[in-house]
């Protein structure tokens, strides 16, 4: 089970390592955010945590055929989980409401449920649900999408179905947009819909991971409540590198490019000390989390560490407020419960006074800069062209 094998350590300098091939060899097509692609280690270390008898760092280097596993991904932008669970012999079905997504995910993998998209999946028939939703407002896919789909539909002809229409912009892409009207009780009624979907289709106790992260908490509210509108518990928040340091984004900024893995569950186990009652206990977690990613050879920023903490206040708001949790109440109460508990807990400003000798150590931003000699154009040798 994920809370028990995923290894921080091992996969974060995996995780580490690939962001940074990303980064150094980026291609020409890659100057967009494309779907913020997440590292193929990360899910792959989630699904051999779950799946796999072997420990981890055995079975990460070995083949595995895990026959018969349906994993889900209703968000599969570029296709990185369901890759990854594809090439663990999983079967698959993908859904994501950007024609793009669509065809690129086409292209690498054999879509063999593909005709599932749009369907409902049956209940109880996933064995796990894999994802990377949309952050908020982090990233506006359709906008992004559209420089690129144009030349595509040009090449692949407006003829195939999901080229038909002239831009990629759909009302119902679940991001906070403010030219398009939609703010963040859209984002959480959206993603609440989907969570409650999925954990319908899976089978009792098993999982679903995502991967999240945002500078502000108000974009971890509709996390929690479309965790607790699905019955699910966060049995974990674990944290792992996914972003490129140099990304657009993020360089020279304080973002972070630590994501949370939240992984949810309708039944399990998760370990007790885990559950903390206030902001000190809670530091001892952080700090265990850190060492793990100092390990992993991560040089953490305060971007990092504040979508760390973030990420644990949701998991304890959500173990906290599941009793009593009413799901027909309207979308901005449920955010207000949410960030109430979060609040009542003392949220960052607390946490961060118990980490204060630490956060004088830290970084503010991420700056990634190279630094070539500078080029001589004129010498004894220099020639002119005519
Ligand atoms: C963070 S990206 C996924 C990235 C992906 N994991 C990867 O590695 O490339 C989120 C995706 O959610 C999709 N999306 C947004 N709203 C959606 C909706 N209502 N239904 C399905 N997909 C949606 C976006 O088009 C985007 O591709």
């Amino acid at each position: 089970m994920i809370e028990r094998q995923f290894d921080i350590a091992f996969i974060a300098d995996l995780a580490l390592r690939e962001k940074q091939i990303q980064q150094n060899y980026r291609p020409v097509i890659a100057v967009h955010k494309w779907f913020a692609r997440r590292p193929g280690t990360l899910f792959r270390g989630l699904l051999l945590s779950e799946f796999a008898t072997r420990p981890l760092k055995q079975a990460f280097y070995q083949p595995n055929a895990f026959e018969g596993i349906q994993i889900a991904d209703p968000f599969m932008g570029g296709g990185i989980p369901l890759i990854e669970a594809n090439r663990l012999g999983c079967n698959i079905v993908g859904y994501d409401i950007n024609p793009m997504s669509y065809w690129i995910v086409k292209e690498e993998i054999d879509l063999s449920c593909s005709d599932a998209t749009g369907k409902k999946l049956p209940p109880a028939s996933v064995d796990g649900v894999f994802t990377d939703p949309p952050y908020f407002g982090n990233v506006q896919y359709a906008e992004l999408m559209d420089f690129c789909y144009v030349w595509l539909r040009k090449l692949t002809g407006k003829d195939l179905a999901v080229f038909k229409k002239p831009s990629t912009r759909n009302a119902n892409e679940l991001t906070a947009n403010v030219n398009m009207g939609r703010n963040i009780e859209d984002f959480t009624k959206g993603l609440s819909h989907v969570f409650q979907q999925m954990a319908r289709a899976l089978k009792p106790g098993s999982p679903l991971v995502f991967t999240y992260h945002h500078n502000a908490i108000t974009a971890y509210y509709p996390v929690g409540v479309a965790i607790l509108d699905s019955g699910l518990v966060c049995s974990a928040s674990l944290p792992c590198p996914a972003e490129m340091g140099a990304s657009i984004h993020i360089n020279g900024t304080g973002s972070s490019i630590i994501d949370t893995i939240f992984v949810c569950r309708s039944t399990g186990k998760f370990p007790r000390r885990w559950l903390v009652e206030n902001a000190e206990e809670l530091v001892l977690i952080i700090e265990e989390d850190i060492e793990k990613l100092r390990l992993a050879n991560v040089r953490l920023t305060y971007g990092d560490l504040r979508c760390i903490i973030f990420g644990h206040l949701t998991r304890l708001a959500i173990w906290n407020l599941r009793n009593h949790w009413d799901d027909g109440i309207q979308a901005d109460e449920k955010i207000k419960r949410v960030a109430d508990w979060v609040d009542a807990f003392g949220g960052l400003v607390a946490v961060e006074e118990h980490l204060k000798p630490m956060l004088s150590e830290i970084p503010r931003s991420r700056k990634m800069a190279i630094h070539e000699p500078e080029p001589i154009y004129e010498g004894p040798d220099s020639q002119i062209s005519f």
